[in-house]
């Protein structure tokens, strides 16, 4: 790795917001829309920043997102993601993927994803306590001690990364994947607010965190 490795960051926005009802990336949030609140995040810590999108929006946003490039997703994340990579530049020492739904990460979970992956570690996720009670759908409680909810954005290797994903096709969590070819992934410390906006109730959520 370089001394002052490269960081690339592939946001996917490529999703249908089935849960929620519509395209939850493109609405407003407190005077900006969701998918340019998580650009604009990723674009202080990232080198580059690639921004996946509905393949019949990649001419209209093209000119409005405030990224390095714009490229079409897929059906699924998996394959969003592996559209993004493509687009990153070969050389990207280290690769943030985020999800355009969660526009409150800050830098400083980006931070810390990347100081671990800077640090030697093939990944690094942020995660926060699960406060539910966990109840499994065949019945009895999950201990909820021994779970933790993953967030994004998450780190990784580039070169690993690009590995993982090849030839898998699909799955929720690009730390899954890399974890399954042998590597270690570490977790950092997430953050409460940064949810990510699935159902409407969510976006009420966010905008009232930040109100002035
Ligand atoms: N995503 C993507 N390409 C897909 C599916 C999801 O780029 N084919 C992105 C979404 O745009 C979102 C992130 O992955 O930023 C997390 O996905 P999720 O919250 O599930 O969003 P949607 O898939 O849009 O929502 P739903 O599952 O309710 O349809
Ligand atoms: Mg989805």
């Amino acid at each position: 790795m370089a001394t002052r490795p490269s960081v690339w960051t592939v946001i996917v926005a490529a999703g249908s917001g089935t849960r929620f009802g519509g395209a939850k990336q493109y609405l407003e949030l407190a005077g900006s829309r969701v998918v340019d609140r998580s650009v604009t995040v990723a674009a202080q810590v990232s080198d580059g920043v690639v921004v996946v999108v509905p393949g019949g929006d990649v001419e209209a946003e093209s000119p409005r997102l405030a990224a390095s490039a714009v490229v079409a997703g897929g059906s699924s994340r998996a394959d969003s993601v592996r559209n993004g990579l493509a687009a990153v530049p070969r050389d990207a020492d280290i690769i943030c993927v985020h999800d355009a739904a969660r526009p409150l990460a800050g830098p400083d979970v980006y931070e810390r994803v990347i100081s671990e992956v800077r640090s030697g570690a093939a990944g690094a996720v942020p995660v926060v306590p699960v406060t539910d009670t966990i109840r499994r759908v065949d019945g009895g409680v999950v201990d909820r001690n021994t779970l933790q909810a993953v967030q994004t954005p998450q780190a990784f290797r580039g070169d690993l990364l690009r590995a993982a994903h090849a030839g898998a096709d699909d799955a929720t969590d690009d730390a899954g994947l890399v974890e399954e070819a042998g590597h270690v992934v570490v977790a950092v410390e997430g953050h409460p607010r940064n949810i990510k906006i699935t159902h409407p109730d969510d976006l009420a959520a966010a905008e009232a965190w930040l109100a002035p």
